[in-house]
C-alpha cells in the first residue's frame, strides 16, 4: 500500500531526508536494484533464513525459511523474491544499513565485502564478525547459506521527527 511520505524532513538510521526525493521507507520492494545486469545461475544454492521477527519480515509466525538462490544473486534479491521483506531502505545500493544481517555459513560463498561495505555496515546496530548488507552478498558458490536477520533492523527505521 502506498503512503504518501510526511511534510518536512525525516531522519532515519542517521540519513536526512529533505522532501526533495522519496523517502525509502515508502519504496516498495518493486524499487530494488537488482544485479540483472549479470548473469544468474540456477537456483541450486541452499538459503536458510532464520528471522528474529518472523512476524514483521513475513506476516507468519515462521522462524526458518530455506530457499534457493542462483549464483550472482544477492541475499537481499533471493530474500525479497522468497516473501522475506528485508528492510532496504536505499534500494540496495550500499548508501543505508537496514538490510543488515549475519551470515552465519558459508561466508566463502558469498562474494567479500568491498571497502564501501565495510564503512557502510558499522553503522548497523549489533556489529558481529558475521555482519553483511544483505544487498551486497552475492552468491558465488554452491552453498549452503546460513543467514540471520536480526529484527532491530525494523525497529531501527522509525522516523524521528526533524
Ligand atoms: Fe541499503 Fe543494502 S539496502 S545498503
Amino acid at each position: 500500500m502506498y503512503v504518501p511520505a510526511p511534510v518536512g524532513a525525516v531522519r532515519r538510521v542517521g540519513i536526512v531526508y529533505d522532501g526533495t526525493r522519496p523517502n525509502p521507507r515508502w519504496l516498495s520492494p518493486m524499487h530494488l536494484k537488482r544485479s540483472d545486469d549479470h548473469h544468474h545461475g540456477p537456483p541450486i544454492v541452499p538459503i536458510t533464513f532464520h528471522l528474529e521477527d518472523p512476524e514483521g519480515l513475513t506476516g507468519t509466525e515462521k522462524k526458518e525459511w530455506t530457499v534457493m538462490g542462483g549464483e550472482g544473486e544477492s541475499l537481499l534479491e533471493v530474500a525479497i523474491d522468497n516473501g522475506i521483506n528485508i528492510e532496504h531502505a536505499c534500494g540496495g545500493v550500499c548508501a543505508c544499513s537496514t538490510c543488515h544481517v549475519y551470515v552465519e555459513r558459508g561466508m566463502d560463498q558469498v562474494t567479500e565485502a568491498t571497502e564501501s561495505e565495510e564503512d557502510r555496515v558499522e553503522e548497523a546496530p549489533g556489529l558481529r564478525r558475521s555482519s553483511r548488507l544483505s544487498c551486497q552478498c552475492e552468491i558465488k558458490g554452491t552453498g549452503p547459506i546460513v543467514v540471520r536477520v536480526p529484527a532491530w533492523n525494523r525497529n531501527a527505521v522509525k522516523e524521528i521527527p526533524h
